[in-house]
């Protein structure tokens, strides 16, 4: 089978071009002029050269595809408008596309973000009937994207995943909570101890493949993440154990946090890059629970998680530390 992958040179999807290829599929990575390729090196992937927001350049990659895997999105921008346009209008030509083209195609994988479904109430895990509500531009145009994706449901089979924080090799967000605890500080934003959901990237890898495959996932909206989610300071303890370091907490009030990020939206504005840390990011935070329910996923598709937080930080350190990293 061909798969066609957008964003395959990112994080997640440089994990799914890797698990499809160590199956024996055919892979297919969407890739751009200025793509970096690094993380695909020695993968047997065929390259199609395009840009979702120049839809006449996927047309070929698309027609030859049984499955298309719309990785691709934009997780940091500095307006509004970069979020939009590589997040809605990015789903919204490549889905025009495989209607045009190939509307006989397997399944049309849309990959989301809990950012788009917004914080749980509380620590009841949120589950895919609740109301959206994002906080955060990301989350508002993730949203808005999949509110897309539905409109092509009639035409192909389509599913759209909603993976929360997710970690693992190649990573650099939560990488930013390794470094800390290498250096024996532990950044604490408010008096909460958030309760997240979270992913290793091989286990969303795993699990946006069963979406592919499955045909009771068609039509469906699911969140995808570890069965148990996760308090913060869990995650500290273990990579406290895992580096033999103890860490100095350093609460940071709400005030100062977010006169820290509206510092960081400056300097991203100034140098033109854009940055994990803002304002909005700030707000996430404080909503304190990102709790979305596993059971959907279960139920349907018989999916779960293979790797335990223990297991899966405990790789991704090694990784970074490989890598020269850490
Ligand atoms: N990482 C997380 O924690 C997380 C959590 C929930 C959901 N997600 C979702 O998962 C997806 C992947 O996230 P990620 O962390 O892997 O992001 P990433 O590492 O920043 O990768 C983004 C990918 O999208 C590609 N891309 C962006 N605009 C494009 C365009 N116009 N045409 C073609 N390709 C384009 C990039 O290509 P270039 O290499 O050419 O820039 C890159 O391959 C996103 O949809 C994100 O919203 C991520």
């Amino acid at each position: 089978m061909n798969y066609f992958i957008t964003g395959a040179t990112g994080f997640v999807g440089s994990w799914v071009a890797q698990e499809l290829a160590r199956k024996g599929e055919q892979v297919t990575c969407l890739v751009r002029k200025t793509s970096n390729l690094k993380w695909l090196k020695g993968l047997p992937a065929a390259y199609h050269y395009g840009s979702l927001l120049e839809p006449e350049t996927l047309k070929e990659g698309i027609r030859n595809a049984d499955y298309v895997l719309h990785i691709a999105g934009v997780t940091k921008a500095l307006s509004l408008k970069e979020f939009y346009s590589g997040n809605v209008e990015a789903t919204r030509n490549i889905l025009e596309v495989v209607k045009a083209e190939n509307p006989g195609i397997k399944k049309f994988v849309h990959i989301s973000s809990q950012a788009a479904a917004g914080p749980s109430a509380g620590k009841l895990p949120k589950d895919e009937t609740a109301p959206a509500n994002p906080l955060t531009d990301y989350g508002r145009s993730k949203l808005q994207s999949e509110e897309t994706a539905r409109q092509y449901m009639e035409f192909f089979p389509l599913t759209i995943l909603r993976p929360p924080t997710v970690y693992g090799p190649r990573d650099t967000d939560v990488f930013e909570v390794f470094k800390n605890v290498r250096m024996g500080v532990n950044l604490k934003v408010g008096s909460n101890d958030p309760v997240v959901s979270i992913i290793h990237a091989f286990d969303l890898a795993r699990g946006i493949m069963v979406a592919a495959e499955h045909p009771k996932s068609s039509g469906e909206t699911f969140f995808i993440s570890n069965e148990e989610p996760c308090a913060w300071s869990e995650v500290i303890d273990i990579l406290q154990k895992l580096m033999h370091k103890k860490v100095l907490t350093i609460p940071i009030p709400y005030p100062l946090a977010y006169s820290a990020g509206a510092a960081m939206e400056l300097a991203a504005r100034l140098s033109g890059k854009p940055t994990i840390l803002n304002r909005q990011k700030i707000r996430e935070v404080r909503a304190g629970y990102w709790v979305a329910s596993s059971r959907k996923i279960k139920e349907y598709l018989g999916f779960t998680p293979r790797l335990s937080l223990q297991q899966g930080l405990k790789e991704t350190l090694e990784w970074y530390q490989e890598h020269k990293w850490l």
